[in-house]
C-alpha cells in the first residue's frame, strides 16, 4: 500500500484509529512475548503494525512515545544520559552456605521480636539490572544501575526489548495503573540466543561473549540501538519502588511482596514464574536444594536464589545498611569452577591457518558437564598466566563456551612442571608456523596444501552459516578426505559419480548416502551470500558476505571489482577489501570458482521485491527476480538499490530465526527457487520437520511432510500463505 493511505482520514479519525490500533499492538506483543501465548498469526500482527506505519507515516505529529513503532529507530548516541536513582538500587548480602541462609533468617526473627514471616525465594538471574520509569502508564525511560546512584539513560535500548511494556495496563488486567511507577529487574540474554549469537561472531571472526551476562551488558549498553534491536534480550521485573506510601495504598498496590509479583504481572510485566513463598526457611533451602542442579536446564542463567521477606511492613521496618537491604540476601550457587592438572598442551590448526594452544585438562565435573580441554588462544596468553605443562590450575566454565584457565596454582609446584613452546612446524603438514608483526596469532603458512587447513576450511564451507549442507560435519568431512574422494569444497558436487565408494565408507550406508547426496544437491540454489560466506575469505563473515552480495548480485562481479570499488561498498573497509582482492586473485581460488560452476552451483544474490502488495490489499507478487549477467543492463549495485526491498523498513532479515520445510509442488516457483528466497530473507529452509521447525509450506500433492507436521504441532502454511508472508515481510 502506498504510504499516503492513511492520508484520507482526517486528524480526528486518524488519531482514533491509531490509539485502537497501538492498544491492539501492545496487547498482542503481550500475549506473545510475555504470557508467550499468542492470540492471533503473524501476519495478522504484521498487517496491524504495516497499518500503525502507514497512518504515523501520514500523521507523524500523532507519533507517541508509547506506539510499537517506537520500538524501531532512534539515532545512534555519542554518550549516555546519566540518570539519578531517587531511590538508590542497592545491591546484596550474599550466603554460600545453608548454615549462613540460617543465620539470616535467625536475624530477620530476632529483629522482628518473633512476628511470623514468610520468604519469596526467587532465582537470581544472571543479567543486567534495570530501572524502568512509567509516567501515566507510560514508559518514559530506562537506566543502568550504575553505581546505586546514578545509573546510564538507556531508554532508546530498553524499548527494543520486546517483553519490556510500552504502555501499561494492557487488556484491562491491572485494576487500576499507579500514575507514576518504577520497577526494577533484569535485562538478560536467553542462552540460545547467546549460543547464536557466538556462533555468528566466530564465523565473522570477531571476538567472543564470555558468557550471556556480558553479552546482555554489551548490547544494553550499544549507543547504536540497532545493534540492541538484532540482539534478542529479554526481561524479569521483580521489585516496584513507589517513594510515598500513600500513594500505594490509594492505587491498590498489595502489601506482599509476592502478590506484587502478580500484580507486576498483571500490569503487563513479564515476571518470572518460578518464584515461590514459604513460611520458614527449610521451605527456602529446599528451592534452593531443586534449583542447585535444575538451573541447567533453563533457558536463561541463573547464578542464585535471592530470599526475601514478604511483608512489605516488615522490610519497611528492617530497612536497609547502606548498601544492601536487611530483609533480602542473594544464596549463591556454587561457583562453576574446579581444580584439575593440565596434562598437556597441543596445537589447533584452524580454517585460515590460524595455530592455537589448548589444554588437555585431567577431566573434571563443572556446571553439569565434564571438561577435559581448556582454549589457551595464543602464545601471550600461555605466557601472561603463565601456563606449564603439568601445573594445577582453576578452570572456569561459563555460559556454555569453551572452559578456561583462571589461574595457575603456582604453590603446588613440584619443578618438574614444562613451559610451553609454540612449535616452528605445522602439526599437520610440517610447514613453517610464523607470527605476523602486529598479530596474536601464529599462522601456518601453507594455506592452499595444508590438509588441517582444508579441513577446517570444508567444515565451514558445509557448515550452517555456509552452504548449511545437512549431515556433512567434520567426521564425514575426514573420512572423505581420508577416502581420497574430494580434495576441495568443489568436489563435493562430484560426489554423486563415486555413490558407490560413498556407500562403502564406514557407518555411511545407502540411506545415509543418499541424504548426503540431497543436502549437497540443495546447496546449490543457496543464495550467493552464503557461498561468498562459504568460501571463507579472511574478515567476511556473513554480514559482509550480505552486504557484498547485494551490492554486486554476482560472483563474477565481485570477483573482478578492485580494491578501489570494493572500499565504495558501505561497511566495507580497506581491510576487507584488500583481503577480497587477494583472494580472488590468487589462482587456486579462481580455479575452485570455476569448479564450482561446473558443479552448478549458484553464484547470483536472489533480488528481494516479490510479493508486492497493491492498493487493494490483493498481491502482485511472486516474480522471483534474479540477479545475473541476464538481469539486463545495470544489474548491479543501481539495480539494486532501485529495487531495495519493500519488506517492513529496517526489517532487513524479516525471517530470520525462523525454519521452513516445503513439501508437495509449488505452483509460482521452484521449490530450489523459494528455499533461497526464504534464506535470502534471514531465515532456513530445511528438509525434514523436526520440533525445531516454524512452518511448513504444503504445495500441492504434499508428502508425509505434512503428516509429520500436524504430529508435531508445527504451523502448516499453504502457497497462497507463504507469498503472503513473503510479501509482508516476514513471519
Ligand atoms: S532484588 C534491594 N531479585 O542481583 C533488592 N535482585 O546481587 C535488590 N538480581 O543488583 C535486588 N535477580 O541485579 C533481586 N530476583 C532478583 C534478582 C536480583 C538478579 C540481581 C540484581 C542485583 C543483584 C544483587
Amino acid at each position: 500500500m502506498p504510504s499516503d493511505m492513511g492520508g484520507g482520514l482526517d486528524e480526528r479519525g486518524a488519531a482514533a484509529e491509531l490509539a485502537r490500533l497501538r492498544e491492539q499492538i501492545n496487547y498482542h506483543n503481550y500475549l506473545y512475548h510475555v504470557l508467550d501465548r499468542p492470540a492471533i498469526s503473524d501476519a495478522e500482527f504484521d498487517a496491524l503494525m504495516r497499518r500503525l506505519h502507514e497512518l504515523e507515516a501520514s500523521h507523524p505529529e500523532l507519533v507517541t512515545p508509547d506506539s510499537p513503532s517506537q520500538r524501531v529507530g532512534g539515532r545512534p548516541l555519542d554518550a549516555f544520559g546519566t540518570v539519578a536513582h531517587e531511590v538508590p538500587m542497592l545491591s546484596l548480602g550474599n550466603a554460600f552456605s545453608e548454615e549462613e541462609l540460617r543465620s539470616f533468617d535467625r536475624r530477620v526473627r530476632g529483629l522482628l521480636a518473633g512476628e511470623p514471616v514468610s520468604y519469596v525465594a526467587e532465582l537470581k538471574i544472571d543479567g543486567l539490572s534495570v530501572s524502568l520509569r512509567y509516567e501515566g502508564g507510560v514508559f518514559v525511560q530506562g537506566a543502568t544501575r550504575g553505581d546505586g546512584l546514578t545509573g546510564e539513560d538507556i531508554t532508546q535500548n530498553l524499548r527494543r526489548v520486546k517483553s519490556v511494556p510500552l504502555r501499561l495496563g494492557l487488556g484491562g488486567l491491572a485494576r487500576e495503573v499507579p500514575r507514576d511507577l518504577v520497577v526494577r529487574g533484569e535485562v538478560y540474554m536467553p542462552v540460545p540466543e547467546f549460543e547464536d549469537l557466538n556462533r555468528r561472531r566466530e564465523a565473522a571472526g570477531e571476538p567472543l561473549f564470555a558468557n550471556p551476562r556480558n553479552a546482555a551488558a554489551g548490547s544494553v549498553r550499544q549507543l547504536d540501538p540497532s545493534i540492541t534491536a538484532r540482539r534478542a534480550l529479554d526481561s524479569f521485573l521483580y521489585n516496584l519502588v513507589l517513594a510515598d506510601g500513600a500513594a500505594e495504598a490509594a492505587a491498590g498496590v498489595p502489601g506482599s511482596h509476592f502478590a506484587r509479583l502478580a500484580y507486576l504481572r498483571d500490569l503487563g510485566f513479564k515476571v518470572n514464574p518460578e518464584s515461590r513463598l514459604f513460611h520458614d526457611i527449610d521451605g527456602v533451602l529446599a528451592y534452593c536444594d531443586q534449583w542447585r542442579e535444575a538451573r541447567h536446564s533453563l533457558p536463561y542463567e541463573t547464578d542464585g536464589v535471592v530470599v526475601k521477606v514478604d511483608s512489605i511492613d516488615q522490610q519497611r521496618r528492617l530497612g536497609s545498611t547502606s548498601h544492601a537491604p536487611r530483609w533480602a540476601i542473594a544464596f549463591k550457587f556454587p561457583a562453576e569452577q574446579g581444580i584439575t592438572k593440565v596434562r598437556g598442551i597441543f596445537v589447533n590448526v584452524g580454517r585460515t591457518g590460524a595455530v592455537t594452544p589448548v589444554a588437555e585438562l585431567e577431566p573434571v565435573r563443572l556446571a553439569g558437564s565434564t571438561v577435559s580441554r581448556a582454549a589457551l588462544h595464543n602464545e601471550d596468553y600461555v605466557r601472561e598466566k603463565d601456563i606449564r605443562v603439568g601445573d594445577w590450575v582453576v578452570v572456569h566454565k561459563a555460559g556454555d563456551v569453551i572452559p578456561e584457565v583462571v589461574t595457575v596454582l603456582t604453590e603446588r609446584r613440584t619443578g618438574d612442571e614444562r613451559p610451553f613452546e609454540m612449535p616452528e612446524h605445522c602439526p599437520a603438514c610440517g610447514a613453517r608456523v610464523v607470527r605476523e608483526p602486529g598479530e596474536a596469532a601464529h599462522r601456518c603458512v601453507n594455506s592452499l596444501g595444508c590438509p588441517a587447513q582444508l579441513a577446517e576450511g570444508l567444515i565451514h564451507f558445509a557448515s550452517r552459516a555456509g552452504m548449511d549442507i545437512e549431515g556433512l560435519g567434520s567426521a564425514v568431512i575426514t573420512q572423505l578426505l581420508g577416502a581420497g574422494l574430494i580434495a576441495d569444497a568443489a568436489e563435493l558436487y562430484r560426489l554423486r559419480e563415486a555413490r558407490d565408494k560413498l556407500v562403502s565408507l564406514e557407518r555411511m550406508g545407502e540411506k545415509s548416502t543418499d541424504n548426503l547426496l540431497e543436502a549437497i544437491d540443495r546447496s546449490r540454489g543457496r543464495p550467493l551470500h552464503r557461498l561468498i560466506h562459504a568460501l571463507g575469505i579472511r574478515y567476511v563473515g556473513g554480514r559482509v558476505s550480505r552486504v557484498l552480495a547485494r551490492h554486486f548480485g554476482t560472483l563474477d562481479a565481485l570477483m573482478r571489482a578492485s580494491p578501489a570499488e570494493l572500499t565504495r561498498v558501505p561497511e566495507v573497509g580497506e581491510k576487507i577489501a584488500g583481503s577480497v582482492s587477494r583472494f580472488f586473485s590468487e589462482p587456486r581460488n579462481r580455479e575452485l570458482v570455476e569448479k564450482l560452476r561446473l558443479g552448478e552451483v549458484n553464484m547470483v544474490e536472489p533480488r528481494r521485491d516479490v510479493g508486492v502488495r497493491t492498493q487493494g490489499g490483493a498481491e502482485a507478487g511472486g516474480q522471483l527476480g534474479f540477479f545475473g549477467p541476464d538481469a539486463g543492463p545495470g544489474a548491479g549495485s543501481d539495480a539494486w538499490s532501485a529495487g531495495r526491498p519493500r519488506h517492513a523498513a529496517g526489517a532487513a532479515e524479516p525471517f530470520a530465526g525462523k525454519t521452513f520445510v516445503f513439501t508437495g509442488t509449488l505452483a509460482r516457483a521452484e521449490r530450489r527457487e523459494a528455499e533461497s528466497l526464504v534464506e535470502s530473507l534471514g531465515g532456513r529452509a530445511a528438509s525434514s520437520v523436526s520440533s525445531r521447525t516454524h512452518y511448513v509450506v504444503a504445495g500441492e500433492n504434499p508428502g508425509s511432510k505434512l503428516d509429520k507436521a500436524r504430529e508435531l504441532g508445527v504451523r502448516v502454511l499453504t502457497e497462497d500463505e507463504f507469498w503472503s508472508l513473503v510479501a509482508g515481510g516476514g513471519p
